[in-house]
């Protein structure tokens, strides 16, 4: 095998600055939306001026809101009528995700993820997240949900690094113990959440979700935000551990073993936790519907 030079290396990660530089910008219409995400009196033309220009995008939220799981037995033929009937929280989370699932339902060929695998598990975790809040009896805020929807967007950019170099992440999988991550910056000289972390910056999200998929995988070298970027690693094991999600990483991540304890979470409660994600992750099959029907 032949070892890239630092060299090399430093002209990947020059490759990748320039990736994240040049990668499509932040969907206008998440951008207003963020900018509304921890109002507590969000408003139907706030949600509405956020898809106006966009009737692809509400024609997949209708057929979204109008599954099973979602509408109940009456059709729901607009925006308004969806707002009426889930609430605005509930409509603000399905834009979200639906605004985000054309990049997260990508097929990675470097991480070895299937199309709409990172989407599902993007997904999973945004909603175990929000559920282990609600478990702790905190008030779960709009953007823990959107931690966890965006958390791993660094593999989007590092997908074809990763595939140029797949016979060297091969090898170092094979023949040392190292976490999947540290592989990624042994290789090239980048994370995933730290790529991930650069994005977001670039699309000017908050500075608590920018930490929170910064420090993922590493919830306590975080200096701020540490028990919301605890959640997103517990959502993120979780949703692992059913199955979600998996590809050439194989869950190959250090895992803060007494995270939840010092959530002050029983195993009981993670049980419960898991069994109502599965539960609300059937719910959001038709939110992912809608992009595996384009695949
Ligand atoms: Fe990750
Ligand atoms: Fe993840």
């Amino acid at each position: 095998m032949i070892k890239k030079t630092k060299h090399d290396k430093d002209i990947t990660l020059e490759r990748i600055h320039k990736a994240v530089d040049v990668h499509p910008r932040m969907p206008a219409m998440l951008k207003d939306l963020m900018a509304h995400a921890n109002d507590p009196e969000l408003d139907f033309k706030q949600l509405a001026d956020s898809v106006r220009f966009d009737p692809g995008i509400t024609m997949n939220i209708l057929k979204a809101v109008n599954s099973a799981a979602f509408s109940g037995s009456q059709r729901i033929d607009s925006l308004q009528q969806a707002f009426v009937r889930l609430g605005s929280k509930r409509l603000f989370r399905i834009i979200m995700a639906q605004g985000l699932a054309s990049h997260l339902a990508m097929k990675l060929d470097g991480y070895d993820l299937e199309p709409h695998t990172l989407l599902k598990h993007s997904i999973g975790v945004a909603l175990t997240a929000e559920t282990l809040a609600l478990s702790l009896g905190r008030h779960p805020k709009e953007m823990l949900f959107t931690a966890g929807l965006v958390h791993d967007m660094g593999k989007i950019v590092l997908d074809p690094f990763v595939q140029e170099n797949r016979r060297e992440f091969d090898a170092q999988l094979r023949d040392s113990d190292a976490a999947f991550d540290q592989i990624e910056i042994n290789i090239l000289g980048v994370s995933h959440p730290q790529a991930g972390a650069w994005l977001m910056e670039k699309w000017a999200f908050p500075e608590e979700l920018i930490a929170i998929v910064n420090h993922h995988h590493h919830p306590n070298l975080a200096t701020e935000y540490r028990e919301t970027a605890l959640m997103v690693h517990l959502a993120d094991t979780l949703v692992y551990s059913l199955g979600v999600g998996d590809g050439i990483d194989g869950f190959r991540y250090i895992v803060t073993e007494d995270g939840a304890v010092r959530l002050g979470l029983r195993s009981q409660d993670i049980e419960q936790v898991a069994s109502i994600t599965l539960e609300k992750m059937n719910e959001w099959d038709s939110i992912i519907q809608p992009e595996c029907d384009k695949t």
